[in-house]
């Protein structure tokens, strides 16, 4: 465990924790709003290191501008209970030193229920960014990382209306409950002009020519759990990328968990043909760019469906039921599960029509995590009350 700086004399403090990739974009533009707000808050940041490779990891925060955490857990991977206990054991011993006024949490990650539940049991009121989500499938480990957070948060900050009515349905007080739209797309917005173009990410993988004589090419991304982990699963979705590839050229970011599952289930010579385009994970700016000029997003990540509804992108969701309906409701995302002809037809309408037109969610404006911190700082004010 690494600690660069002690806390410094404030009125208030706040620990913020981020662990895994999904949430370093949800965190940069909370550390930009409360940088904003000057001294009377001292905020510090806690990476788990639940994620640690280059491409998972480093790359992020410097494309992001997140400053260097001051503390670092370094736990590195693990079976889901060595990962949440190591990071419990760990940020228990953080606390035990720093006394914050209260820790922030963001999304649905092992590290996030496991910071969470640390702070909660000593004391310590805990804010969750992107609460409220649901999936209703208990077998998601994000799903239980959702609800076992909320239920301890003292302060839930809601991307979406639906995510109201889920907290109410468990019980948790109106009062604690805030509306301020989606982080995520706070990120999109400040990052959009810098996103690196199609032709700089094929050039520096050595395939300049891999979209010559294509009208465009899909996106595949694939990392969860029930979708990998299984041969007979990851197959039959790699068969279906295959023949949507005989249409539409595919270029395919793979997570190192997909990436080990192609390896240990011996199906690496599937995907060498000619129209897959297989890549180490991306950056956060060469991902932009490539979902910003793609004609459909094929994925089973959740920010994905968000990040594509903003910048009015076709998505196919390769999951049977998503948290974020709001991206089915209002924006571009239809949900596809894993069936491959739903997901040829759902394919073959896209590429007639263009794909649902969607519209911006309510509040998905850029200016979700200055409402964040202002709201915070008067809770603090308040005494941990809500006005
Ligand atoms: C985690 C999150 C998931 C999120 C995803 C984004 C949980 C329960 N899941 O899943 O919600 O969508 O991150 O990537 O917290 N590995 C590396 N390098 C790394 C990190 C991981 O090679 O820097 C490999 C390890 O072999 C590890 C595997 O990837 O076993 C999975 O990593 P892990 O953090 O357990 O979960 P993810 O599948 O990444």
């Amino acid at each position: 465990m690494k600690i660069n700086k002690p806390p410094a004399p404030a009125p208030y403090s706040i620990l913020c924790v981020v662990g895994a990739r999904p949430n370093f974009m949800k965190m940069a533009p909370i550390m930009g709003a409360f940088a904003a707000l000057g001294s009377e808050l001292d905020v510090s940041l806690v990476h788990t290191g639940q994620h640690y490779d280059v491409a998972m990891n480093h790359q992020y925060f410097e494309a992001l501008g997140i400053p260097q955490p001051d503390i670092n857990l370094e736990v590195g991977s693990g079976s889901h209970t060595t990962q949440t206990a190591n990071v419990m054991l760990r940020f228990e011993s953080v606390l035990n030193k720093w006394h914050p006024s209260a820790v922030l949490v963001v999304g649905d990650v092992n590290s996030t229920l496991a910071c969470a539940l640390v702070a909660v049991k000593k004391g310590v009121p805990v804010i969750h960014v992107e609460a409220g989500l649901r999936s209703f499938d208990r077998a998601m480990p994000e799903e239980i990382n959702r609800v076992l957070t909320d239920q301890i948060s003292d302060l839930l900050f809601i991307t979406e209306r639906s995510g109201r009515e889920n907290l109410l349905r468990e019980g948790i007080a109106e009062h604690r409950i805030r509306f301020v739209g989606n982080v995520m797309i706070d990120t999109l917005h400040h990052n959009l002009r810098k996103a690196v173009s199609v032709s700089q990410i094929l050039q520096n993988a050595g395939r300049e020519a891999f979209l010559v004589g294509h009208d465009g090419y899909a996106i595949l991304t694939a990392h969860r759990p029930s979708n990998v982990d299984n041969p007979d699963t990851l197959r039959s979705l790699l068969e279906t990328i295959l023949k949507i590839s005989v249409r539409l050229p595919v270029i395919f970011p793979v997570h190192p968990r997909t990436h080990d599952m192609i390896q240990k289930f011996g199906l690496s010579k599937m995907l060498d043909v000619p129209t897959v385009l297989q890549l180490p994970p991306m950056g956060y700016l060469e991902m932009l760019g490539l979902m910003k000029d793609t004609r459909v997003v094929l994925t089973d990540s959740g920010g994905i469906q968000e990040e594509t509804t903003a910048l009015g992108v076709p998505c196919i969701t390769l999951r049977n039921n998503t948290e974020r309906p709001i991206t089915v409701d209002e924006g571009t995302n239809t949900i596809a599960g894993l069936d491959s002809a739903k997901i040829l037809t759902i394919f073959d309408e896209i590429m007639l029509t263009g794909g649902k037109a969607g519209r911006i969610p309510e509040l998905w404006d850029g200016h979700a995590s200055t409402r964040i911190a202002a709201e915070i700082l008067c809770w603090l004010k308040n005494g941990f009350k809500s006005n």
